[in-house]
């Protein structure tokens, strides 16, 4: 079976005459139901980044950007609001900027949603931009360019990833993956980074296998990945909690972990879900190949390494709650960790897979550099 990702739709949008209409998958709802809940303001786009019933480093930036165009397009209110601004193009930018901070606030770690609003804010910076309907134009028709090139980014990073792997891997049956976290098409705009590597290995029938951690403590392995290699018939799935990855590898073989990125720093640190590190620990220990997939907009060049990455701690009661422990009880409940760049065979991003140099060390600025 053909294996496009377009069944597993994260969120949809259309803009005519003036009138932007947004919806998002509640991934809280997943895998149980498939309900599309409908952003009409920036405050709806702010809480579904924060509660994640949106998720993903890509999708939260796709969600911000497309919030900020619902709110000043069709959010009565805010159309009111700018209405009423007499001050010039300077001072419609200065409220638009106001709704971009906002934004940042829902959630620290993944870069994407900063990056997306550093870029936003140069399109309307842009000196073509003369009056209020200017601003707002080129607002909506970028945020539609960066959902179309998320997808077709994820799609190059699938394709250079697979390469890659194929090249590594010779079986004739194809590579042994494992994964963690949801990095689909549920992550994404459509697609998917690493579990996009998977699909694309899929396609060309050379998917041995694929096993996702469950992803502790809130289970966007078990729910959403689980969910996708299913709708997709992916081949040889398996299902392991967190604890089980070294044995799994043992029992039964790997050849490739690939795992998403929330931020991956100039010397190659990278943040992503909980658990991550210690897998890449497995992974180096047990001899199988460490690969991180992540977009340029996953890139923080402006990071020299990754203890400088706020990590995002949610509240206890998620972990309480899904665990069984007696409510009270303390915990610490960290969304992200860091795997340092030296666990890592290679970063695939849709330029190509970067590499270490002689010195043993990822250039990420070098690779942006060549590549921008
Ligand atoms: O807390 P989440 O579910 O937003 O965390 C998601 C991850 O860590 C993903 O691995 C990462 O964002 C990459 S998604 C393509």
């Amino acid at each position: 079976m053909s294996n496009n990702g377009d069944n597993l739709r994260s969120l949809t949008f259309s803009y005519e005459n003036g009138t932007a209409k947004f919806t998002v998958l509640d991934q809280l709802a997943l895998p149980h139901e498939t309900t599309y809940v409908a952003i009409l303001k920036i405050e709806d786009a702010w809480d579904a980044i924060r509660s994640m019933r949106i998720r993903g480093a890509p999708l939260i930036a796709i969600v911000a950007v497309l919030g900020l165009a619902v709110e000043l397009t069709s959010n009565a209110q805010t159309v009111k609001e700018l209405d009423g601004l007499t001050g010039g193009v300077e001072e419609v930018k200065t409220f638009v900027f106001q709704k971009m901070d906002y934004l940042k606030t829902s959630r620290p770690t993944a870069v994407n949603l900063f990056n997306a609003m550093e870029e936003l804010k140069g399109i309307v910076d842009n000196a073509d931009n003369t009056s209020r309907e200017d601003v707002v134009n080129s607002i909506v028709t970028h945020a539609q360019y960066m959902l179309e090139r998320d997808v077709s980014d994820n799609k190059a990073i699938g394709s250079h990833g697979a390469d890659d792997l194929l090249a590594r891997h010779t079986h004739p049956d194809g590579v042994r993956v494992v994964t963690i976290c949801n990095t689909g098409s549920l992550a994404t705009a459509g697609w998917g980074t690493a579990l996009g590597v998977a699909r694309e290995l899929q396609n060309r029938n050379k998917l041995r296998s694929i096993a996702a951690l469950e992803t502790r403590p809130y289970n966007q392995g078990s729910r959403l990945t689980a969910y996708e290699i299913m709708t997709e018939n992916m081949p040889n799935p398996c299902l392991i909690c967190d604890s089980m990855a070294a044995s799994y590898i043992r029992a039964k073989g790997a050849d490739a972990c690939v795992v998403g990125a929330d931020r991956v720093c100039a010397n190659g640190d990278t943040a992503n879900k909980i658990g991550t590190f210690q897998l890449s620990i497995i992974a180096k220990e047990m001899g199988v190949d460490f690969f991180v997939a992540s977009p340029f907009t996953t890139l923080d060049v402006d990071l020299e390494s990754g203890d400088m990455i706020e990590i995002e701690e949610r509240p206890p009661g998620e972990m309480l709650d899904s665990s069984g422990a007696p409510k009270g009880m303390s915990c610490w409940n960290p969304a992200f960790d860091v795997t340092p760049a030296d666990y890592i065979t290679g970063i695939i991003t849709e330029k190509g897979v970067l590499r270490k140099g002689a010195d043993g060390k990822f250039d990420v600025k070098g690779f942006v550099a060549k590549h921008s």
